[in-house]
């Protein structure tokens, strides 16, 4: 048996002005989970101690919360492989949401968002119009095994540094299953799906890759990628900055070897879009004073044929 100290965020929404914090310690084996670290502090110490759980197994979703700094679930996470330098475990609840009571958190900004999907089949042709069931090739079924995989955890979400500064952007997870829905057969709403994430701001995400850290292996960010292919693929929303920022980014690199900055502010506001090159003009004027101001023409670097091959060897499209 070890003793297990944990560092409890403390706070009641309906009664603290401001947080506090816990200190609670149990005698329970090293390797025990800090879902049942938790579960023990509260049964044996603290029975106000509240967090979300239901089926300590990584299935639910319920249990996701900070642990020493990083978003994980409590069900997963042995307590020997948290402890930090005071011998403690730190659990607070997720960045990115509100806290309720302690480690629960308002999920409704993650719902709302996931909801907005319409996250059902909607095929474009009738029930009656099959014999049987909606066939799918196991081809086509693979690439939606992983994202079928999500638990809705939202520790991906947690994790995401653009959802905390913009909390409009859907997010990886609710990008992640829109994919499930635009990479299905049988579904009859793929351009639709493609233009509602893009309206959900699909194009902010900064491919950071913190949200590749999923107890389910979903790979959100990977599927980001896909989502954004499918929509230049299927010409989806091209007029919006996102895509045509991405188109220009990847022409000049193809092109150069190098980012042509100023190509890539003129391709993304748009070169005759003058209300909209002239709100970069402070931007522009405080590089310029800085002495960054870039280039208006960038030179192709001497092995250009080298990146060029790259490119053609990914397939990467550029208009
Ligand atoms: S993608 Fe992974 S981390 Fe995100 S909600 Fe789904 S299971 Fe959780
Ligand atoms: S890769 Fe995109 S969605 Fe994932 S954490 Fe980074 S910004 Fe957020
Ligand atoms: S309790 Fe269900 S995922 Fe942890």
């Amino acid at each position: 048996m070890a003793e297990i100290k944990l560092d409890v965020f403390r706070y009641d929404e309906g009664v603290d002005a401001v947080p506090h914090r816990d200190l609670v310690t149990v005698d329970l084996p090293e390797t025990t989970t800090v879902l049942d670290a938790l579960e023990a502090a509260k049964a044996q110490v603290d029975g106000s101690i509240s967090f979300r759980r239901s089926c300590r197994s990584a299935i639910c979703g319920s249990c996701a919360m900070n642990i020493n700094g990083v978003t994980a679930l409590a069900c997963k996470t042995p307590c020997n492989t948290v402890t930090n330098e005071n011998g403690a475990i730190s659990v607070d609840p997720m960045p990115n949401f509100q806290p309720m009571k302690d480690l629960v958190v308002h999920m409704d900004p993650f719902w709302d968002k996931y909801t907005r999907l319409k996250p059902y089949l909607q095929p474009a042709d009738r029930d009656a119009d099959h014999d049987r069931e909606r066939r799918v090739s196991p081809e086509d079924m693979k690439k939606l095994v992983a994202v079928a995989n999500c638990i809705m955890c939202a520790t991906c979400y947690a994790l995401c540094p653009v959802v905390s500064v913009d909390p409009a952007f859907a997010g990886p997870a609710a990008i992640a299953y829109a994919y499930r829905f635009i990479e299905d057969v049988r579904d009859g709403r793929r351009d639709q799906r493609i233009a509602q994430i893009s309206e959900d701001y699909l194009w902010l995400c900064a491919h950071c890759y913190a949200c590749s850290y999923c107890p389910k292996h979903v790979d959100p960010h990977d599927r980001i990628v896909d989502v954004k292919r499918a929509a230049i693929k299927d010409r989806v929303m091209m007029n919006e900055r996102g895509p045509r920022h991405a188109l220009v980014v990847s022409k000049t690199i193809k092109q150069t070897g190098m980012l042509a900055e100023t190509e890539v502010i003129l391709g993304t506001v748009g070169r005759f879009n003058i209300v909209g090159l002239l709100k970069t003009a402070p931007l522009g004027l405080r590089m310029a004073a800085k002495g960054k101001m870039p280039p208006p023409f960038v030179k192709p670097i001497p092995k250009v044929d080298e990146v060029r091959t790259i490119f053609e060897s990914l397939e990467v499209p550029v208009s």
